[in-house]
């Protein structure tokens, strides 16, 4: 009897045990690529559509390689193959990463250097394939043509609304331009991309260091003409992807530059987030920090994922002190994405790795649903915190 009650006292103290971070992510890598092969064979037959995300009832959603996401399934498949190198994977990688090498040439969007870079950035980089060079060099000299001098800033979209729209998401493309600078011993590259980063820098941010998403120039004077959304919940409010953005963008601008004024603009950004009051305790922000009706409104994992990922890079560059903060958010996040709160049940969901992503809430498009990006900067973000782990 006493030993009996001994055992329940213990037991009900006693924490669950929880699973190293090493073996969450092991797990995590291997579910990735179970559900990445069955996404893959799924478009085996039809060669100029790649994943973009599910219908209402689960149904896998493709695009066309002109769209901005096209190059983000490629880059998972890369970094599986990264992960664990295998001839199946490999084929498809290759087979997915050229689907879209037309858009090497597309001048009429920011987003050449999100499709190009994901996809033979990656191949480049995983199997020193030189057939990707001349694919990143036309993308990068395509992306160099929305740089305008009088304005200092690649313009984001053509659009009718706004004149010279620069959306925060376009932080992202620098990195094939610093890159490609390095690369191809091209100067002009780094210039515009340390113009279009120190300008946003300048532009883009509020005191509190949350940012616009849209800010809009007279592209002959280049002064502000608005600072204003698109993806947000207001003007005023902080979209969570885009402050995902920002501190993935000054984070790796920090990696090319060494320059510290961008450290401390990502340091910034990772203080604001964190120290929120309204990122939740999983750390897998509200699609805004400002939506209405938290905490009943949804989640943006691809968010989550775009500051995990940014988080563990920034951990490399920063105190013990800061590092170790920025791991601690890093990690609950990779736990929480992993889990099935976040992480689809095997063959479903279209055979994305992540559920629960918002693209474009004010409109109405793809809210509460997979991402083909959510899984890029997940995968991205399983990566980056496994060498850790191991090194
Ligand atoms: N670059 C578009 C988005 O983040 O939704």
């Amino acid at each position: 009897m006493l030993l009996a009650s001994v055992l329940l006292i213990h037991s009900a103290k006693a924490k669950p045990l929880q699973k190293s971070l090493k073996e969450v992510i092991n797990t995590a890598l291997e579910f990735s690529t179970k559900q990445s092969l069955l996404m893959a064979k799924s478009l085996e037959n039809k060669p100029a559509e790649l994943p973009r995300t599910t219908n209402t009832f689960g149904n896998l959603i493709t695009c066309k390689p002109n769209n901005w996401v096209s190059g983000f399934f490629p880059g998972v498949l890369w970094y599986l193959y990264e992960n664990k190198p295998s001839e199946e994977l490999k084929t498809l990688a290759v087979n997915y990463t050229h689907r879209i090498e037309n858009q090497q040439f597309t001048t009429s969007t920011h987003d050449v250097g999100f499709i190009i870079f994901c996809s033979f950035g990656n191949q480049y980089r995983i199997l020193n394939d030189t057939s990707c060079l001349p694919v990143i060099l036309n993308a990068s000299i395509s992306l160099s043509t929305r740089y305008n001098p009088s304005v200092g800033l690649i313009r984001s979209w053509n659009s009718v609304k706004w004149k010279y729209p620069v959306i925060i998401d376009n932080m992202m493309n620098l990195e094939m331009l610093m890159w490609a600078s390095q690369q191809y011993n091209q100067p002009e590259f780094a210039q515009i991309a340390i113009s279009h980063a120190k300008k946003t820098a300048l532009n883009h941010f509020r005191p509190d260091n949350s940012c616009y998403h849209v800010v809009n120039y007279n592209p002959e004077t280049g002064n502000v003409d608005s600072k204003t959304t698109h993806q947000g919940y207001a003007n005023e409010s902080s979209w969570a992807r885009g402050q995902g953005w920002a501190l993935y963008g000054y984070t790796m601008m920090y990696r090319f530059t060494k320059d510290s004024t961008f450290l401390n603009k990502a340091c910034a950004v990772a203080t604001y987030l964190l120290n929120h009051p309204r990122l939740p305790e999983d750390k897998i922000p509200y699609w805004d920090f400002d939506a209405p009706n938290i905490p009943d409104t949804y989640r943006d994992a691809s968010a989550g994922a775009v500051i995990c990922s940014a988080l563990i890079e920034l951990s490399g560059y920063v105190d013990k002190n800061k590092s170790r903060k920025y791991l601690a958010v890093a990690e609950k996040q990779i736990r929480a994405l992993s889990s099935p709160a976040y992480s689809n049940a095997a063959d479903n969901n279209g055979n994305f790795i992540l559920k629960h992503s918002v693209g474009a809430m004010p409109q109405n498009s793809e809210i509460d649903v997979p991402l083909s990006y959510a899984d890029y900067y997940y995968v991205e973000a399983l990566m980056r915190f496994r060498t850790i782990i191991n090194n």
